[in-house]
């Protein structure tokens, strides 16, 4: 491990793997996005002790580890869930009532914006127009599009997942 030791409940965190992923940016500069890239796709977002022990590793401060990850949208900093809702929040969207459609997604899952359910089944998100606007409101669970919503359609369609 490298002369890093682990403390307290993170002492079970697999730093092993975080050791194996930095080996090929050994000695490299400007590698903090990269390494972050290769973490988040071992453990499908940035798990806190991964990002401590990179910043000893490669002698980078904490708070500059941080500021990347924070930066980027595509950098998740919790766990995601298996299944990434995103419901639109574009005009059209909202002229056709979203936002009902989006407060009984939050209410069914018992989420709000940008969090994931306790059984990591869902993340629930919202974004600008997916440019489906025709099918108003929209949303799109993984890399299926669900449009013309209603409140009442929701919970059959959230338990096909
Ligand atoms: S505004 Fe929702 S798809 Fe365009």
């Amino acid at each position: 491990m490298s002369g890093v030791t682990a403390t307290g409940t993170e002492k079970d965190f697999a730093y092993d793997k975080v050791e194996t992923l930095l080996q090929e940016f050994t000695g490299k500069k400007g590698v903090t996005v990269p390494v972050l890239q290769k973490i988040q796709e071992e453990f499908g977002y940035l798990p806190r002790p991964a990002m401590e022990y990179v910043a000893k590793r490669l002698r980078i401060p904490i708070s500059k580890i941080f500021g990347v990850a924070t930066f980027y949208a595509q950098f998740h900093l919790h766990p995601r869930g298996r299944n990434i809702i995103r419901v639109c929040r574009g005009t059209a969207c909202h002229v056709r009532g979203v936002s009902k459609v989006a407060e009984k997604i939050q209410e069914i899952l018992g989420i709000g914006v940008g969090e994931t359910t306790e059984d990591l089944n869902f993340t629930y998100e919202e974004v600008a127009c997916i440019g489906a606007c025709g099918l108003a409101p929209v949303m799109t669970i993984n890399d299926k599009t669900y449009g013309k919503l209603a409140s009442n359609k929701l919970k059959g369609i959230l338990k096909k997942y």
